[in-house]
């Protein structure tokens, strides 16, 4: 195998499976040329729980889309998830004195993100660029050559604890890659999942994974809220398995053949008005496990998440008015009936976001709502691939201040 420099590679370390994904620069366009999916190991709700068996799943995913692409992986982004995830909002102002805005200005007053008390070991993973204002007057995507006495900025810094994600560096060291930088799940999921359009009138992204379920709100164009919640498609199959004394085997096949939020999806599903009292299995004692109570466990469990995730998402203080769409994606959306159970309990019409980005290649690998983060990865690397590694990490402020001002510069390119 051989190395070849226009590279691009993203990993997805989730709790149900690790995806990395090798794509190439082949006359002028992205080509996807490697899909390595494996199940994942020794992670617990987006966390690393077991090195070793993280580094052995990590290794094997890695292994087979270099096999297939037919190139080594030496750098790679990451995704980074989990509960320990925490967004500050960030408000920061410089004095203009009736001069026009420079871009010197910009550095100034997104630098000032490195004076965020951080408490004790936190790490800021994104500094999250909202609205520009100028002597009050907000809405301002690109402040430069505008005239004022003061310009302010509204961000979203994304902290995470430094423990998991030193353990997230040391787990691609251990298989010989260099962490090219972290990347918060849903952040990515975004940049592929949401159509620009949908960021500007405010739309509610909501990844539903295996071990975590994380929420970022969009609303006039730019990132309002994050947030995760540690709970997902794995502990609705670990209820199927616990109400009807089943193996988790048995409960992951019985939740993904006939799992549904309520007894009608099933029914519309298979077009079978009587079959509500089908018996789907067994259990250890012989006991039929039936339909509706497998739709009434499922229920239970999506319901809970599905208010955990919006209570998470009052955190950040929104109002209701600021976004009118809920996209959903992750493994578990495709769960029956939980775009129906998402839409009642938001109250917001939905759709299940499968990836799209301009990839040339066997697209259809990864075109499904559980590759989100993968691609999203991709597409993330690609916007911030000329940045040095130091500059990618969540380090110092100077690498900070870069990524926002990468990301500022992403929105001028939009309203230039
Ligand atoms: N057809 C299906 N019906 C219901 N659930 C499904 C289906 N296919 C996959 N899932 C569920 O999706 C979950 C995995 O989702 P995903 O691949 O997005 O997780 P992950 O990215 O590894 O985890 P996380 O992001 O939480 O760390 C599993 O719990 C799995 O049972
Ligand atoms: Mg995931």
């Amino acid at each position: 195998m051989h190395r070849k420099p226009s590279s691009t590679v993203g990993i997805d370390i989730g709790t149900t499976k690790v995806v990395t994904l090798i794509a190439q620069e082949r006359g002028g366009t992205l080509e996807l040329c490697g899909v390595g999916h494996v199940p994942s190991q020794g992670l617990k709700k987006g966390m690393v729980v077991d090195i070793e068996k993280a580094s052995h799943a990590l290794r094997q995913s890695i292994s087979r889309a270099e096999e297939m692409a037919g190139v080594r992986v030496e750098g790679a982004w990451a995704s980074v998830g989990g509960s320990h995830i925490r967004v500050k909002p960030y408000k920061t102002a410089l004095s203009l004195g009736g001069r026009a805005v420079v871009r010197e200005d910009i550095s100034q007053v997104v630098g000032v993100a490195q004076e965020i008390l951080l408490d004790e070991g936190r790490e800021v993973l994104h500094v999250l660029p909202g609205e520009f204002r100028i002597d009050g007057h907000g809405g301002i995507l690109n402040p430069i050559g505008m005239i004022g006495m003061q310009l302010e900025l509204d961000a979203t810094v994304v902290t995470a604890q430094m423990g998991p994600l030193r353990n997230i560096r040391r787990l691609l060291e251990n298989v010989g890659v260099e962490p090219l930088g972290l990347v918060l799940q849903p952040l990515a999921s975004a940049e592929v999942v949401l159509t620009q359009e949908e960021k500007d009138i405010g739309v509610v992204l909501v990844d539903i994974g295996g071990g975590t379920s994380d929420v970022m709100v969009y609303a006039d164009g730019v990132p309002r809220y994050v947030g995760v919640v540690g709970l997902g498609g794995e502990h609705i199959t670990r209820d199927i398995a616990a109400a009807f004394k089943i193996g988790l085997q048995e409960a992951e096949r019985l939740k993904r053949e006939y799992g549904c939020t309520s007894e009608r999806f099933l029914k519309e599903a298979e077009n079978q008005e009587e079959e509500v009292e089908l018996v789907l299995a067994y259990d250890k004692d012989r006991r039929p496990v039936r339909i509706e109570k497998l739709c009434l466990v499922v229920e239970a469990r999506v319901h809970e998440i599905l208010e955990l995730v919006q209570r998470e998402m009052g955190k950040g203080g929104l109002d209701q008015g600021q976004y009118s769409e809920l996209v959903l994606c992750g493994g578990s959306s495709v769960l029956r009936g939980l775009k129906e159970a998402a839409s009642e309990v938001f109250g917001l019409p939905s759709r299940v976001g499968i990836p799209a980005y301009r990839l040339k290649g066997p697209f259809e690998l990864v075109a499904k709502p559980g590759f989100a983060t993968g691609v999203g990865l991709l597409a993330y690397a690609r916007l911030n691939e000329d940045q040095t590694p130091e500059a990618k990490a969540p380090l110092g402020w100077i690498a900070r201040v870069k990524q926002l001002l990468k990301e500022v510069r992403k929105l001028w390119g939009r309203t230039d």
